[in-house]
């Protein structure tokens, strides 16, 4: 670019060749480079404008004031030009980044996965999905218990026929009390009782053993148990939440529901929950009819076990119940034997199992 003359003295009228050379050099300036050293030549210390606002001092003052105006207007009317044309250049950069690093979204997708959720884990994550938004949250327990805390702690006396070895896996004992395989999720109660202080409200769910094999029983299957303590927790509480979670998982709305007095050695008093169904033809319907169907067991919690995990009876309450996980799933999706959930068949996986992008999830429901 020329340099300017370093004159003493500049006329108004010697500002026009000067903004037309500028306009021009900028316009036709071709990179961010050019750009800056224009900006340089023109703005910076030694630049053409700034050794052109240093003659002010030597022009008398009405000149000085008429030419120190036309100066700012053309120094700031350079300045627009070139931010303007730094824009453009920043535009421009862009645009060939983005057309060059374009994503080729014609790619084409991986081959569907071919496994499948199996209905156990979609069940527990739809009774997961119910409670939480009740405000329960999870607590999980070992598959080896002593049969202290899965009996004696929840009440269950010593003589019960739950404890004897055709039901229970006993393990060879290596503490203090003989080791079991869990019979029922239960004994997780005692494990939140005695490391959590109310308010609790929490769902177990898990693997459970006992020596049972025919159309309705397998050595393993699952259970959830939960379990509310608080100060007034009372039984329209565990109605409530019990009917809330029932309809909400089997999707219907008015599904009729019955407590029926029991008796667990853990809960007083105690209840078994139905819901109402109709078996006309061999074929089982759920929500109508005048049959009924025991799903669960619940209760309120004994004040023994209470002061077995150190909780004062007088002061805390509340309610636990315990659901067959295995049982819930062949009446929602239609399962008629217990005994092919374990067995590993890839057809029957294919059948009964869940796509992972394609889970039923009740919350949608509700
Ligand atoms: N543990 C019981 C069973 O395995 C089920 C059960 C019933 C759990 C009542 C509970 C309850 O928490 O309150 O048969």
């Amino acid at each position: 670019m020329p340099q300017t003359p370093h004159v003493a003295v500049v006329s108004l009228d010697d500002l026009t060749p000067l903004r037309q050379d500028l306009y021009a050099a900028i316009a036709a300036a071709t990179d961010m480079a050019v750009l800056e050293d224009i900006r340089v030549n023109v703005l910076g210390k030694k630049g053409r404008i700034t050794e052109l606002m240093k003659t002010l001092g030597q022009l008398d003052a009405d000149q000085r004031k008429a030419f120190g105006a036309a100066l700012n207007v053309l120094k700031s009317d350079i300045t627009d030009q070139i931010n303007s044309k730094q824009k453009e250049f920043a535009e421009a950069s862009l645009r060939t980044r983005l057309e060059k690093e374009r994503l080729d979204i014609t790619l084409s997708c991986r081959p569907q996965p071919e496994g499948r959720i199996h209905p156990i884990s979609q069940t527990i994550d739809e009774i997961t999905t119910l409670f939480a938004s009740m405000g329960f949250t999870v607590a999980k327990g070992p598959d080896i218990e002593s049969d202290h805390t899965n009996f004696t702690l929840l009440n269950i006396p010593p003589d019960h026929p739950a404890r004897q070895m055709q039901d229970t896996f006993y393990l060879p004992q290596t503490g203090e009390h003989p080791s079991v395989l869990r019979t029922q999720t239960s004994p997780v109660q005692i494990r939140t009782m005695m490391t959590q202080k109310p308010p609790i409200r929490i769902i177990a769910p898990g693997r459970t053993y006992r020596c049972d094999y025919d159309m309705t029983h397998t050595p393993m299957f699952h259970q959830v148990e939960g379990l509310v303590i608080d100060e007034a927790t009372h039984m329209g509480h565990l109605k409530g939440c019990l009917m809330d979670f029932l309809r909400a998982f089997f999707g219907i709305k008015d599904l009729p529901i019955r407590f029926r007095p029991s008796y667990f050695p853990f809960t007083e008093p105690s209840a078994e929950v139905d819901i109402g169904c109709s078996r006309r033809n061999g074929e089982l319907k759920l929500g109508a009819g005048d049959d009924w169907l025991e799903i669960l067991g619940c209760g309120m919690v004994h004040p023994n076990v209470l002061k077995n995990c150190g909780l004062d009876p007088e002061r805390y309450q509340g309610f636990a119940f315990g659901m067959g996980i295995e049982r819930i799933t062949m009446l929602k999706y239609g399962i008629p034997d217990l005994r092919t959930f374990f067995e590993a068949d890839l057809r029957w996986l294919k059948h009964y199992g869940f796509l992972p992008f394609d889970m039923p999830n009740p919350a949608l429901k509700v």
